[in-house]
């Protein structure tokens, strides 16, 4: 059967398009947002440790065979899933593992939104001049203040989703492309002045590099240990196919282990500057590390209204967190858009409609979740709470594994050699074995264990 060389939805201009496309999906809120929040809670350096363990192990190889997955497939992961079962010989059944990507992007991008709306609030907030000079109870009220005011996180939950349609709509080149090409690069300029911002702090510098690096082994837990994989799938976008679709658009003869390396070392820098950046202004403003959600929200406005040029800088950090969450936010919604226009003949933009508009009606469930429905709950947990520990601990992981076994044991030793290409051919041989062994192993570990089976 000869294979198709491009998706019908177009392909990256270049091996580098796509590394900014899949940088741009991978850095979010995830980094800037969640891994402080999630480290602040979990005690810091010893969490930290499990999670860039988790990276290298887990989220590496994971990725590749992701990216391997969508090249060959060149369709949505549904429809890529099926085809290159059937090409094996295997069951076609493997296409629900598309289907749970689909709809862990959808269960994602319903809460994603409504903290990325929040950003956007901020953004207008703060160049607005409202945290000059704020108190620490100050900064909680104006936080509290918008979360608890469902129709003002409604509002802001709607124009996020509005904006992440209207890039959708455009396509691979039009849209997703011409947004991460500016987006990326101005992130990190951003973010590398907030550093630089931070290491004037002296001794509070130090305190926040010891917190996240000093590891103290009596802090973790086995649920830290579970979150910190959690997170390291979710940061690095992989276990739901958004990843995998953007693979399919990536140009044939790019290769599959430099652009992961780059994606994943990208990702990591970013959250780990995010941390650096972060922690030493908690603790030179005497904030609590373990505020939860609210971290960034609840911390930074107090950092920013003392410091001069906090007005602008506030402003710009949150305009960089919003940045950060459109271009994941793209990849979340994708796997379905892709979806949509390849089974149900739509055309791009009426599927970017149909999907956003579910999304969004999902979403209220988040919005309801900061105020009137604060008491609905589910397991002890609220319904933002459930859907982040539902889609992060469970169905990222559990989707992760079986990617590992799609790509290790489903897929031919040919197959994969062929769509990989890498020389010497010792990479390819020590890759084979570890997504086969290794970090099947260490999924099913971790997660077996936490949630009691094993
Ligand atoms: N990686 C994104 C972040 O860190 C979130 C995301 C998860 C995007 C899964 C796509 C798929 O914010």
């Amino acid at each position: 059967m000869s294979r198709p060389n491009q998706s019908i939805h177009g392909q990256w201009s270049s091996r580098w398009a796509f590394i900014l496309a899949a940088t741009g999906s991978a850095v979010g809120l995830g980094n800037i947002w969640k891994f402080p929040y999630i480290t602040g809670e979990y005690g810091g350096g010893a969490f930290v440790l499990v999670y860039l363990l988790c990276l290298a192990v887990i989220g590496l190889p994971v990725m590749m065979a992701e990216v391997l997955i969508g090249r060959r497939g060149r369709q949505n992961p549904v429809n890529g899933l099926r085809t290159l079962a059937a090409e094996e010989g295997k069951h076609k059944g493997w296409r629900y593992l598309g289907w749970g990507g689909v709809v862990a992007g959808f269960l994602i991008l319903s809460y994603y939104s409504v903290i990325a709306g929040e950003a956007l609030a901020y953004v207008f907030r703060s160049f607005a001049g409202v945290f000059e000079g704020v108190t620490p109870d100050g900064a909680h009220h104006i936080y509290t203040s918008l979360t608890s005011d469902a129709e003002r996180l409604l509002a802001w939950h709607t124009i996020f989703i509005i904006m992440t349609m209207i890039i959708v709509s455009r396509g691979v080149q039009g849209g997703l492309e011409k947004a991460v090409k500016f987006l990326m690069p101005a992130l990190l300029g951003l973010l590398l002045l907030l550093v630089g911002y931070a290491s004037n702090t002296g001794v509070y510098f130090d305190q926040g590099l010891d917190f996240l690096f000093k590891a103290d082994f009596s802090k973790l837990t086995s649920g830290a240990v579970l979150t910190a994989m959690g997170h390291a799938f979710f940061t690095l976008s992989l276990g739901m196919g958004a990843i995998m679709v953007y693979g399919s658009y990536l140009p044939q003869k790019a290769s599959i282990l430099k652009v992961s390396l780059s994606i994943s070392i990208a990702d990591t820098a970013v959250a780990l500057l995010a941390g650096m950046a972060i922690f030493p202004l908690v603790f030179a403003n005497g904030l609590s590390p373990a505020a939860g959600p609210g971290l960034i929200f609840e911390t930074l406005p107090i950092a920013f209204g003392h410091m001069p040029g906090g007005t602008f800088f506030g402003g710009l950090f949150f305009l960089l967190l919003v940045f950060a969450a459109w271009s994941s936010a793209i990849s979340l919604i994708e796997p379905a858009v892709a979806w949509l226009v390849e089974n149900k003949n739509v055309s791009r933009r009426r599927a970017a409609v149909i999907a956003g508009f579910s999304v969004w009606l999902f979403g209220l469930l988040t919005v309801f979740s900061f105020n009137i429905g604060s008491q609905w709950t589910l397991f002890g947990k609220t319904m933002f709470d459930l859907l982040d520990y539902l889609t992060a601990n469970i169905m990222l992981p559990l989707g992760g594994l079986l990617i590992t076994i799609f790509a290790g044991w489903v897929m031919s030793q040919n197959s994969t050699r062929e769509e990989l290409a890498v020389k010497p051919a010792f990479i390819y041989t020590a890759w084979r074995f570890i997504i086969r062994y290794i970090t099947p192993a260490a999924i099913s570990i971790i997660f077996f264990k936490v949630v009691g089976i094993l």
